[in-house]
């Protein structure tokens, strides 16, 4: 169960990646174009807030039962979370990082239903979801990371 759970939580920051990518173009041409906002914007914006939120709630999973999961490993003799690169890692860094992106995601996708002109819909979209994308960045544990490094694909 955890390994399937952390498989699905590793493959899906690749549907995030993509789908925020998508929704930053989307925001960034309806900004600069001054085009109407449709509702193929919004269900983008949508299923980025879906599978970000599944990830959120898989990633609230491996914190207290995966392999790291606090209720599953003890913080080693003589040494604190804040002190251990890979406790503070997955326990602090990753989560907080991940959580502040998935509020500005939500943000994001919020200014969809928002009742103010389109350019500005686009334009606060657009800036909510690239600061998202740059937290996500900063705070996954790409394999060329010193210790909390993690495969690009499950099982690699
Ligand atoms: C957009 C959101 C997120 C993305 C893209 C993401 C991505 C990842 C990736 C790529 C890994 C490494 C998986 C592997 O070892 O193959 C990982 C591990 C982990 N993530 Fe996330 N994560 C996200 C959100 C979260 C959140 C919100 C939490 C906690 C509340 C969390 C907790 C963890 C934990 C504890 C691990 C280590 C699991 C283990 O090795 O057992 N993640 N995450």
């Amino acid at each position: 169960m955890a390994t399937g759970m952390l498989h699905l939580h590793s493959l899906l920051r690749w549907v995030i990646l993509i789908l925020l990518l998508i929704s930053i173009f989307k925001a960034y041409t309806g900004w600069q174009q001054k085009r109407a906002f449709t509702a193929g914007d919004r269900k983008i914006w949508l299923f980025t807030l879906i599978f970000s939120h599944v990830n959120l709630l898989i990633g609230i999973y491996q914190l207290l039962l995966g392999n790291y999961g606090i209720l599953k490993v003890d913080v080693p003799e003589g040494e604190s979370v804040m002190s251990n690169k890979v406790l503070r890692f997955f326990w602090v860094e990753h989560p907080v990082f991940m959580i502040i992106a998935i509020v500005l995601i939500t943000a994001g996708y919020k200014m969809s239903k928002k009742a103010v002109a389109d350019e500005l819909k686009f334009k606060r979209a657009f800036w909510l979801f690239f600061v998202a994308l740059l937290a996500i960045l900063v705070s996954i544990p790409w394999p060329f990371r010193e210790v909390i490094g993690r495969p690009l694909f499950p099982g690699m």
